[in-house]
């Protein structure tokens, strides 16, 4: 029989720690969900004692999820662990994950201490987590640059103190994968409570070099048998490992006799709803989700894909749920069909709700003749901003090659009409400008994004924006077949948040 590797999936964690990924609770709960039908064992549901948003989406996830572990992350601190119980009363399988980093710079320089006093705070931090749940799980930060004689140390007293899980974490993404597994291998063979099964071995490894899922498997070869994932690699700086490969790689290469519990089906309308609900653009040559993963351009590839699919492609499309007749809806689709879309992206739908959106679907599809999964996620998400204090009214530009270009706008700030005029260097310009004569506020355009979804002129625009204002950076993001209505739009949610 082939062994088991446990997925922890830390997208709601790891991957919502990255500037302009933050969710609000409703759609953490929907992305649990997603992954509670995914398969993964262990969801990662936040860092309660980091903001009370945090707190009580571990609370809801809890209360949502039925099947997985749901997990919350502390330091190696009685207060953070104390808000952790008392965030996971709800979940059916808990598990706490503390730790402490151990390489010889945190030690120095994060912590002020020495090699034998961190040992002695991991274990009283295991011990203490112990009295609340039986499943505790250690993470010794940078492990990827800690010595592996000392490594091994920090694991075997932690198993002692208790801990099932030792997360052997990559934190700066430094390791090579040979050097990687030889971490796992070393500690497999150096730590008594790992070969008497005792606890597992986990991998976290973070892709700053471009190594995340080439060292998660080295340690998987090695003996880890949990690995920390984020759905589309997000994740701090370059990311995380990205579930889909790590799932992916085990599927295809039958000879490493490694299996986990993901219904590869769901993994496609997973990443779109993440990236949707996150406004991450997902690369378009991201492995197993980027549009372009399975698009055979060059006319050899083409050729031997038509002759035997088997030529060029490892993997079939539909075992990751890309099935290329069920993804475009039109104007001639009803509500059901709808409904149905929006379900299998994992976004359950009914009543005023869907009405609302069906609506908006239709607008859509009177501009456009195809209507695709991220035109319907963008559509589920549009009431996101409803409830908004600023809101756009209306606006025309004027524009073209050789005149300056000119934009009306108006605006409605809580119920109050507004308008302005302005011209400038470009159609975004002048409207921005616009903008800027009814809200006067220092504020400056610091990135500014603009992707088409798929294809065709006809095609929804995304922008995504960040705004400095205050000293703070804010994100923002707008859609639209407009592309600069999309970008007055983006620019009007970054004023949304404005924290004053
Ligand atoms: O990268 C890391 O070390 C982490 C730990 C907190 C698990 O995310
Ligand atoms: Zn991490």
């Amino acid at each position: 029989m082939n062994d088991r590797l446990f997925i922890f999936d830390t997208t709601l964690r790891d991957g919502e720690q990255v500037p302009g990924c933050q969710l609000n609770t409703i759609e953490k709960i929907q992305v649990a969900k997603q992954l509670e039908a995914l398969g993964v064992d262990v969801i990662e549901a936040g860092f309660p004692i980091s903001s009370p948003g945090d707190f009580n989406s571990v609370i809801e996830i809890s209360k949502a999820v039925t099947w997985p572990t749901i997990c919350a992350l502390t330091r190696a601190v009685q207060k953070d662990i104390d808000v952790a119980v008392e965030a996971l009363q709800y979940a059916k399988h808990k598990r706490i994950h503390t730790g402490i980093g151990t390489s010889d710079s945190h030690i120095k320089y994060k912590f002020n201490s020495n090699r034998e006093e961190i040992i002695q705070r991991a274990v009283a931090a295991v011990k203490y987590a112990k009295r609340f749940v039986d499943d505790v799980e250690f993470y010794a930060e940078d492990a990827g640059r800690t010595d592996n004689e000392y490594l091994a140390r920090v694991i075997d007293a932690v198993v002692k103190a208790g801990a099932t899980v030792c997360n052997i974490p990559d934190t700066t993404g430094y390791c090579l994968p040979q050097e990687f597994g030889q971490k796992i291998k070393y500690l497999m063979e150096h730590v008594d409570g790992l070969s008497d099964g005792r606890a597992i071995l986990s991998t976290h490894c973070h892709n700053d070099l471009g190594m995340a899922t080439a060292n998660t498997i080295a340690g998987i070869l090695n003996g880890a048998r949990q690995a920390e994932v984020t759905i589309n690699g997000i994740g701090e700086r370059a990311g995380n490992t990205s579930l889909e490969e790590v799932a992916m790689i085990l599927k295809c290469h039958k000879g490493i006799a490694i299996d986990t519990n993901i219904n590869t089906q769901k993994i496609y309308p997973t990443s779109r709803l993440v990236s949707s609900l996150m406004n991450m653009p997902v690369q378009p040559n991201k492995a197993i989700v980027g549009r372009n993963a399975f698009a055979h351009s060059s006319g050899i590839h083409q050729d031997g894909v038509l002759k035997n699919v088997q030529t060029y492609e490892i993997i079939d499309p539909k075992d990751v749920g890309i099935d290329d007749n069920s993804i475009v809806l039109t104007a001639r689709s009803g509500r059901a069909a709808l409904k149905h879309r929006l379900s299998v992206l994992g976004v359950d739908m009914d009543g005023e709700a869907l009405d609302k959106t069906y609506q908006a679907f239709l607008r859509l599809a009177d501009q456009k003749k195809e209507i695709n999964d991220d035109d319907i996620l963008m559509l589920a998400g549009a009431d996101r901003t409803a409830a908004h204090a600023i809101q756009l009214d209306y606006l025309q530009v004027t524009t073209g090659m050789g005149v300056k270009s000119v934009a009306c706008i108006g605006l409605d700030i809580t119920g109050e009409k507004f308008e302005a005029s302005a011209s400038g260097n470009g159609p975004v310009d002048a409207a921005i400008k616009a903008l800027k004569c009814i809200i006067r506020r220092q504020m400056t355009l610091k990135e500014f994004t603009i992707q088409a979804i798929s294809k065709g002129s006809d095609d929804v625009g995304k922008v995504h924006m960040q705004v400095e204002y205050d000293g703070h950076v804010y994100y923002g993001f707008g859609a639209n077949t407009d592309i600069v209505t999309a970008s007055v739009e983006a620019y009007i949610d970054c004023i949304n948040k404005f924290k004053k």
